[in-house]
């Protein structure tokens, strides 16, 4: 059974993007795997008047399991409402790092608003036939598709790229004519995960810590002058607040050279073509140093309400901030 994701009263990203860009903010794109996650991201949202992308990873759809998942993005919608005094916010389902046209369709047939293909490790041209199946597909059902172009070092679901390689503007244009393509992910120097830089790429400052080289915002100006108006999506947006990781570190953790995006990038850039923004892994920061915070302080705990709600309520402030503070879409529902 197919199911169109109106029937679930979800929105593609069509709209959001055209008033980001108008506006100059992006839209939050977070990951979500489980009920608190959800929750968080919802009341977050819904606290700050926001839109939101909801992001399901295939490693999300195997932990979770993808009707489950569809399930509770359907609840979120009514979650949203229920605290919104019936009004909601816009809320997209869209899927994150989506590396084969079936699995592109199934997320189209079961509901999903939005899908990424991401060919980025695949030859240019191969890249462009890939994207192009899924796009014709996709635009049939009216879902709207996210393509890449440009390597970002890290880890990217199940490949591990060591180098990143760059988006090159003069590809950009070529490759969303042939594709018809909604919108672009390129490669400015973010990456996946905590580990965004090693030692050596960054500078210290005067307390010791990593300071990562700048984003290559000539690449994004010279994007945006070749395709203006055309949306553009930072992955790899964490910024790895050092707070999070010594809180972390303080109770049991071992994270070694975590290190970020600054904020007052992604603030510049939110503010430009990039009209969508992926946060994961500082999401998972805030809940661990939570949840290690809890277990520290209360060693007997073993209700999972006890530690898992702690963790959701840091998640839920994360995401508040990032909203009126880095990305710009507080306001904006
Ligand atoms: O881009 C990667 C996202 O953070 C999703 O990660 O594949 O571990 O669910 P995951
Ligand atoms: P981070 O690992 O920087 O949070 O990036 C998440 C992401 O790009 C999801 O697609
Ligand atoms: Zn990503």
């Amino acid at each position: 059974m197919t199911i169109s994701y109106k029937q679930l009263g979800l929105v593609n990203t069509k709209n959001l993007f055209a008033k980001a860009i108008a506006g100059g903010y992006a839209i939050p794109a977070y990951n979500f795997n489980n009920m608190e996650q959800l929750q968080a991201i919802i009341a977050a949202c819904v606290e700050t008047n926001s839109p939101v992308i909801l992001q399901v990873s295939s490693g999300a759809r195997k932990y979770a399991n993808q009707t489950l998942l569809r399930y509770m993005a359907q609840g979120a919608v009514e979650y949203a409402k229920e605290l919104n005094q019936g009004a909601g916010i816009p809320i997209a389902l869209h899927l994150d790092h989506g590396d084969t046209f079936e699995l592109c369709k199934d997320c189209v047939d079961s509901g999903f608003s939005s899908v990424m293909i991401d060919g980025s490790h695949h030859s240019y041209e191969e890249n462009i036939a890939l994207t192009k199946k899924v796009v014709e597909y996709a635009h049939a059902r009216d879902v709207t598709v996210e393509g890449e172009l440009g390597v970002l070092a890290g880890i990217e679901d199940d490949v591990v790229a060591d180098k990143s390689t760059y988006t090159k503007p003069e590809e950009v244009e070529d490759f969303v004519k042939r594709t018809n393509v909604d919108s672009l992910a390129i490669s400015i120097g973010t990456s996946h995960g905590a580990n965004k830089f090693t030692p050596a790429q960054c500078t210290r400052n005067a307390e010791g810590v990593l300071v990562p080289p700048p984003l290559r915002f000539d690449i994004l100006e010279e994007v945006e002058k070749r395709l203006p108006g055309f949306p553009i999506v930072l992955h790899g947006a964490s910024s790895v607040p050092m707070d999070q990781v010594k809180a972390i570190n303080a109770n049991g953790g071992a994270l070694k050279d975590a290190v970020g995006i600054p904020e007052e990038q992604l603030r510049r850039a939110a503010k430009s073509a990039v009209c969508k923004i992926n946060i994961d892994s500082d999401g998972r920061l805030a809940m661990t140093a939570a949840v290690r915070e809890t277990f520290a302080k209360k060693p007997a705990e073993f209700d999972p309400r006890k530690y898992l709600g702690p963790a959701r309520d840091a998640l839920k402030e994360l995401y508040k901030h990032k909203n009126q503070s880095v990305l710009g879409s507080a306001g904006h529902a």
